[in-house]
Protein backbone atom coordinates (compact mmCIF):
# COMPACT_ATOMS: atom_id res chain seq x y z
CA UNK A 1 0.00 0.00 0.00
CA UNK A 2 1.14 3.44 -0.62
CA UNK A 3 2.25 5.40 2.08
CA UNK A 4 -0.39 8.05 3.98
CA UNK A 5 -0.67 11.47 2.34
CA UNK A 6 0.22 13.62 5.27
CA UNK A 7 -0.55 17.93 5.28
CA UNK A 8 1.56 19.97 7.03
CA UNK A 9 0.82 23.11 9.39
CA UNK A 10 4.05 25.42 9.93
CA UNK A 11 4.52 28.50 11.68
CA UNK A 12 5.78 30.36 14.65
CA UNK A 13 3.59 29.65 17.87
CA UNK A 14 0.01 31.54 19.02
CA UNK A 15 -0.52 31.80 14.90
CA UNK A 16 -3.51 29.32 15.35
CA UNK A 17 -1.93 26.36 13.97
CA UNK A 18 -2.79 23.75 16.85
CA UNK A 19 -6.59 24.55 16.42
CA UNK A 20 -6.55 25.15 12.92
CA UNK A 21 -4.57 21.68 12.17
CA UNK A 22 -7.16 19.69 14.94
CA UNK A 23 -10.07 21.27 12.76
CA UNK A 24 -8.69 20.00 9.51
CA UNK A 25 -7.86 16.60 11.32
CA UNK A 26 -11.20 16.17 12.19
CA UNK A 27 -12.81 17.09 8.76
CA UNK A 28 -10.91 14.88 6.68
CA UNK A 29 -10.73 12.08 9.61
CA UNK A 30 -6.99 12.06 9.59
CA UNK A 31 -4.86 11.79 12.38
CA UNK A 32 -2.90 14.43 14.03
CA UNK A 33 0.35 15.29 15.32
CA UNK A 34 1.38 18.05 17.43
CA UNK A 35 5.36 18.02 17.06
CA UNK A 36 5.79 20.65 19.74
CA UNK A 37 4.35 18.84 22.07
CA UNK A 38 6.89 15.62 21.67
CA UNK A 39 9.64 18.28 22.68
CA UNK A 40 7.45 19.68 25.82
CA UNK A 41 7.26 16.30 26.76
CA UNK A 42 10.91 15.65 26.23
CA UNK A 43 11.95 19.08 27.93
CA UNK A 44 9.68 18.42 30.91
CA UNK A 45 10.82 14.75 31.36
CA UNK A 46 14.16 15.70 31.23
CA UNK A 47 13.96 18.69 33.72
CA UNK A 48 12.34 16.17 36.19
CA UNK A 49 15.49 13.71 35.69
CA UNK A 50 17.83 17.43 35.95
CA UNK A 51 19.40 16.28 32.96
CA UNK A 52 21.59 19.64 31.92
CA UNK A 53 19.37 20.92 28.64
CA UNK A 54 22.46 21.48 27.38
CA UNK A 55 23.29 17.61 26.88
CA UNK A 56 22.22 16.83 23.72
CA UNK A 57 23.31 13.36 23.62
CA UNK A 58 21.78 12.33 27.32
CA UNK A 59 18.10 14.26 25.61
CA UNK A 60 18.07 12.07 22.79
CA UNK A 61 18.89 8.66 25.06
CA UNK A 62 16.16 9.56 27.08
CA UNK A 63 13.93 10.48 23.92
CA UNK A 64 12.98 6.85 22.27
CA UNK A 65 12.09 5.88 26.33
CA UNK A 66 9.83 7.96 27.31
CA UNK A 67 6.42 6.38 27.99
CA UNK A 68 4.15 9.01 26.25
CA UNK A 69 0.57 8.26 25.24
CA UNK A 70 -1.21 10.61 23.17
CA UNK A 71 -5.32 9.94 23.50
CA UNK A 72 -7.65 10.69 20.86
CA UNK A 73 -9.79 13.39 23.33
CA UNK A 74 -5.86 15.21 22.92
CA UNK A 75 -4.89 14.47 26.34
CA UNK A 76 -0.98 13.36 26.94
CA UNK A 77 0.10 10.90 29.48
CA UNK A 78 3.39 10.71 30.51
CA UNK A 79 3.87 7.36 32.61
CA UNK A 80 0.14 7.07 33.45
CA UNK A 81 0.17 10.62 34.08
CA UNK A 82 -2.02 13.50 32.52
CA UNK A 83 0.78 15.94 31.45
CA UNK A 84 -1.30 18.08 29.29
CA UNK A 85 -1.71 21.07 31.30
CA UNK A 86 2.36 20.80 32.64
CA UNK A 87 4.23 20.57 29.44
CA UNK A 88 2.27 24.33 28.90
CA UNK A 89 4.03 26.49 31.75
CA UNK A 90 6.31 29.14 31.13
CA UNK A 91 8.88 26.69 32.00
CA UNK A 92 8.17 24.23 29.80
CA UNK A 93 7.83 27.05 27.07
CA UNK A 94 11.37 27.68 27.70
CA UNK A 95 13.35 24.92 27.68
CA UNK A 96 10.96 23.07 24.58
CA UNK A 97 12.28 25.96 22.57
CA UNK A 98 15.84 25.47 23.95
CA UNK A 99 16.52 21.97 23.52
CA UNK A 100 14.67 22.05 19.93
CA UNK A 101 17.73 24.04 18.59
CA UNK A 102 20.34 20.72 19.63
CA UNK A 103 20.71 18.91 16.59
CA UNK A 104 21.05 15.13 18.66
CA UNK A 105 17.25 16.22 20.11
CA UNK A 106 15.67 16.82 16.40
CA UNK A 107 17.45 13.65 15.04
CA UNK A 108 15.95 11.53 18.11
CA UNK A 109 12.62 13.19 17.14
CA UNK A 110 12.72 12.54 13.68
CA UNK A 111 11.41 8.63 13.38
CA UNK A 112 9.36 9.14 16.36
CA UNK A 113 7.62 11.72 14.61
CA UNK A 114 7.36 10.00 11.07
CA UNK A 115 5.85 7.24 13.55
CA UNK A 116 2.94 9.04 13.55
CA UNK A 117 1.93 8.77 9.83
CA UNK A 118 -0.77 6.30 8.68
CA UNK A 119 -3.68 5.57 7.15
CA UNK A 120 -6.12 7.34 6.31
CA UNK A 121 -3.69 10.30 6.58
CA UNK A 122 -1.67 13.04 8.92
CA UNK A 123 -1.96 15.79 10.00
CA UNK A 124 1.58 17.27 10.93
CA UNK A 125 2.10 20.39 12.92
CA UNK A 126 5.28 22.27 13.97
CA UNK A 127 8.00 24.21 12.41
CA UNK A 128 9.63 22.17 10.09
CA UNK A 129 7.74 19.57 9.25
CA UNK A 130 6.86 20.63 5.96
CA UNK A 131 10.53 21.25 4.98
CA UNK A 132 11.96 18.79 6.99
CA UNK A 133 9.68 15.76 8.65
CA UNK A 134 7.29 15.57 5.45
CA UNK A 135 8.95 17.02 2.76
CA UNK A 136 7.19 14.79 0.59
CA UNK A 137 3.70 16.23 2.12
CA UNK A 138 1.04 16.64 -0.03
CA UNK A 139 -0.09 20.08 0.85
CA UNK A 140 1.86 22.54 2.77
CA UNK A 141 0.72 25.29 4.83
CA UNK A 142 2.98 28.30 6.65
CA UNK A 143 0.78 29.74 9.45
CA UNK A 144 2.25 33.58 10.26
CA UNK A 145 0.49 36.65 12.94
CA UNK A 146 2.01 39.60 14.01
CA UNK A 147 3.21 39.26 17.45
CA UNK A 148 1.13 41.38 19.23
CA UNK A 149 -1.89 39.65 18.00
CA UNK A 150 0.05 35.96 19.05
CA UNK A 151 0.86 37.26 22.45
CA UNK A 152 -2.70 38.62 23.35
CA UNK A 153 -3.91 35.03 21.79
CA UNK A 154 -1.35 33.33 23.73
CA UNK A 155 -2.27 35.35 27.05
CA UNK A 156 -6.10 34.44 26.82
CA UNK A 157 -5.70 30.54 25.90
CA UNK A 158 -3.53 30.54 29.35
CA UNK A 159 -6.15 32.74 31.21
CA UNK A 160 -9.18 30.47 29.83
CA UNK A 161 -6.98 27.31 31.26
CA UNK A 162 -6.51 29.23 34.71
CA UNK A 163 -2.87 30.03 34.06
CA UNK A 164 -1.69 33.21 35.34
CA UNK A 165 0.52 35.68 32.72
CA UNK A 166 1.43 38.90 31.88
CA UNK A 167 0.93 39.99 28.63
CA UNK A 168 4.70 42.18 28.59
CA UNK A 169 6.23 38.89 29.29
CA UNK A 170 4.66 37.11 26.64
CA UNK A 171 5.21 39.24 24.04
CA UNK A 172 8.79 39.11 25.22
CA UNK A 173 9.06 35.07 25.71
CA UNK A 174 7.26 34.58 22.19
CA UNK A 175 9.69 37.10 20.45
CA UNK A 176 13.34 35.37 21.91
CA UNK A 177 11.18 31.96 20.93
CA UNK A 178 10.95 33.02 17.77
CA UNK A 179 14.81 33.97 17.35
CA UNK A 180 15.67 31.15 18.75
CA UNK A 181 13.61 29.51 15.77
CA UNK A 182 14.56 31.42 13.17
CA UNK A 183 18.49 31.50 14.48
CA UNK A 184 18.96 27.81 15.30
CA UNK A 185 21.53 26.46 12.62
CA UNK A 186 19.61 23.01 12.36
CA UNK A 187 15.55 23.08 10.98
CA UNK A 188 15.30 26.88 11.39
CA UNK A 189 11.91 27.96 11.22
CA UNK A 190 11.23 28.75 7.86
CA UNK A 191 8.50 28.19 5.05
CA UNK A 192 9.31 25.76 2.69
CA UNK A 193 9.56 26.88 -1.00
CA UNK A 194 6.35 24.93 -2.02
CA UNK A 195 4.01 25.80 0.95
CA UNK A 196 1.02 28.28 0.83
CA UNK A 197 1.32 31.27 3.14
CA UNK A 198 -1.69 32.69 5.54
CA UNK A 199 -1.20 35.35 7.62
CA UNK A 200 -4.15 34.73 10.03
CA UNK A 201 -3.82 38.05 12.27
CA UNK A 202 -7.27 39.60 10.92
CA UNK A 203 -8.83 36.20 10.22
CA UNK A 204 -11.53 34.21 12.39
CA UNK A 205 -10.25 30.17 13.19
CA UNK A 206 -13.09 29.40 10.59
CA UNK A 207 -12.14 31.90 8.01
CA UNK A 208 -8.42 30.57 8.15
CA UNK A 209 -10.15 26.89 8.28
CA UNK A 210 -12.32 27.86 5.35
CA UNK A 211 -9.61 28.65 3.25
CA UNK A 212 -7.38 25.60 3.89
CA UNK A 213 -10.11 23.35 3.12
CA UNK A 214 -10.75 25.00 -0.19
CA UNK A 215 -6.83 24.79 -0.74
CA UNK A 216 -6.42 21.02 -0.05
CA UNK A 217 -9.95 20.17 -2.38
CA UNK A 218 -7.63 22.64 -4.74
CA UNK A 219 -4.63 20.76 -4.58
CA UNK A 220 -6.92 16.98 -4.97
CA UNK A 221 -8.84 18.24 -7.73
CA UNK A 222 -5.89 19.27 -9.63
O1 LIG B 1 4.51 24.51 19.02
P1 LIG B 1 5.00 24.57 20.45
O2 LIG B 1 5.08 25.95 21.01
O3 LIG B 1 4.23 23.64 21.34
O4 LIG B 1 6.49 23.98 20.40
C1 LIG B 1 7.32 23.99 21.54
C2 LIG B 1 8.75 24.30 21.10
O5 LIG B 1 9.24 23.20 20.33
C3 LIG B 1 8.87 25.54 20.20
O6 LIG B 1 9.30 26.65 20.93
C4 LIG B 1 9.90 25.16 19.15
O7 LIG B 1 11.14 25.69 19.49
C5 LIG B 1 9.99 23.66 19.22
N1 LIG B 1 9.50 22.98 18.02
C6 LIG B 1 10.40 22.76 17.00
N2 LIG B 1 10.02 22.04 15.89
C7 LIG B 1 8.78 21.57 15.78
C8 LIG B 1 7.83 21.81 16.82
C9 LIG B 1 8.23 22.53 17.92
O8 LIG B 1 11.54 23.20 17.06
N3 LIG B 1 8.44 20.86 14.71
Amino acid sequence: MSEAPVITFDGPSATGKGTIAGRVAENLGYHLLDSGALYRVLALASHRRKIDPRNGAAMAALAPELPVEFLPDGGIRLQEEDVSIAIRTGLVDELASRIAALPEVRKALLPWQRDFRRQPGLIAEGRDMGAVVFSDATVKFFLTASVEVRANRRHKQLIDKGLGARLPDLLRDLQARDRRDEQRSISPLRSASDAIEIDTSQSSIEQVVDLVMRSIAAKRGG
